[in-house]
């Protein structure tokens, strides 16, 4: 059983094929393509929608020929495209030529291949950017007779924390201890999800303002590093804690102690924008001392009310996903805080995903596509309802 994943929510174009095999519940990662547009959004310091969808766009037909090469997809003879299938893809394509004509080009020679399942994201994301991935997921339905299964993204933010590997390229998901408590933290949001079981979430708190990537990504600006600005911020804060100084920086942890699952990221924000003004020009030591003092601010109001939420809630799993899940210092404090919490009698267990899965990739929309070809229950969307929503939520 074969499934063709389609990852274009913001700035990564992912596409990869994974094989489940029934027999021992193996899931292989036959092929897997991923092109990042961060050199194209880097100028701007964030992400620029419209450069975002062409850049989809030119990559995708490239990318999908890459993916199907690395994981050996038979075709099956077909006929070659007559008039009315090309016509049907520049429909389907109407606002999208780019992308159309690719397809157009790469299906001409390309019959119908050995998959069973096309999995996209419809959201969320930026609607710009979800669309050639819905679009192109369309296209390649309508041509190859393939049904489409559409994808929460942070679906697959969560799914991917659980899965293990088993060889080189081989994974299954782990024996979860259901309810889990997902924290979320990208670059869009900030949220506490308990999941009774994948594919029944409830919302218990996300952030009013900022997301916490969000957040990262600005300071890496104030500080003069580049986009994405997570991975930057953090090797700087990790370089200071080394040096074993004290902080000359304390920043603010809002919120840390409403009652509620709440985030606010937009006040740490702000304070680092004044103790730069009020400090004056900044050294690079008293640029690793900010963003220590920034990462510290942020990953103690992760961390905290995470763990309030799995013990007011009493769930035995936490599993963190996301691009921030790839921060190594929330990581390993989150770690250190639940093997405390163990010695007291509280077992949790903490789940995060492979470092290279954190940020967006196709595997994470397969791997959610996975979950229902597993448990059974399937579903697909016809064509005709299948579309982009920037605001979807779990
Ligand atoms: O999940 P993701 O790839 O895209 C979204 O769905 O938003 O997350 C990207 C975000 C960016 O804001 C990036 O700065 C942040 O995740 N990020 C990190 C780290 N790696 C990526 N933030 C903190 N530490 C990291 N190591
Ligand atoms: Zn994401």
């Amino acid at each position: 059983m074969k499934i063709l994943a389609i990852e274009t929510s913001c700035d990564e174009t992912g596409i990869c094929i994974l094989h489940y095999k029934v027999e021992n519940g193996a899931i292989e990662l036959c092929g897997n393509a991923l092109a990042s547009q961060i050199d194209i959004h880097a100028q701007y310091g964030g992400v620029f929608p419209s450069l975002a969808k062409r850049a989809h766009a030119e990559k995708f037909v490239p990318l999908l020929k890459e993916a199907m090469k690395e994981a050996d997809v038979e075709h099956v003879a077909g006929p070659n495209l007559g008039a009315d299938k090309k016509q049907l893809i520049s429909e389907i394509c109407a606002k999208d030529e780019i992308l159309g004509e690719n397809l157009s080009t790469y299906l001409q020679s390309h019959p119908k291949p050995e998959i069973d399942y096309i999995a996209v994201t419809v959201g969320p994301g930026l609607e710009p950017a979800l669309w050639v991935g819905v679009t192109a997921a369309k296209v390649l339905s309508a041509i190859w007779d393939i049904p489409v299964i559409p994808i929460n993204h942070m679906e697959g933010h969560i799914v991917t924390a659980a899965i293990e590997k088993t060889s080189d390229k081989e994974y299954r998901f782990a024996d979860l201890a259901f309810p889990v408590l997902s924290l979320l933290v990208s670059g869009g949001h900030t949220e506490l999800v308990i999941a009774e079981q994948f594919g029944s979430y409830k919302k218990i708190g996300q952030t009013r303002d900022d997301a916490v990537g969000e957040a990262f990504d600005k300071v890496a600006r104030m500080l003069g590093l580049p986009y994405p600005g997570g991975p930057a911020v953090s090797k700087l804060a990790a370089q200071f804690r080394e040096k074993n100084i004290e902080n000359q920086f304390t920043l603010p942890r809002p919120m840390l102690h409403s009652q509620d699952y709440d985030f606010s990221f937009s006040g740490i924000k702000t304070a680092t924008l004044y103790a730069i003004r009020d400090h004056g020009e900044l050294n690079d030591e008293d640029k690793m001392a900010l963003a220590a003092a920034f990462e510290d601010a942020a990953v103690e109001v992760l961390i905290k009310k995470t763990i309030r939420a799995a013990q007011e809630y009493g769930t035995p799993t936490v599993i963190v996903g996301g691009g921030v899940a790839g921060n190594t210092y929330l990581r390993a404090q989150l770690s250190s805080h639940v093997e405390a919490l163990a010695k007291t009698g509280t077992d949790i267990t903490v789940l995060f995903p492979e470092q290279w899965l954190a940020t967006d990739n196709a595997v994470m929309i397969g791997m959610a596509a996975m979950v229902q070809v597993i448990a059974g229950e399937i579903k697909i969307s016809a064509l005709s309802e299948l579309k982009a929503d920037g605001n979807l939520s779990l």
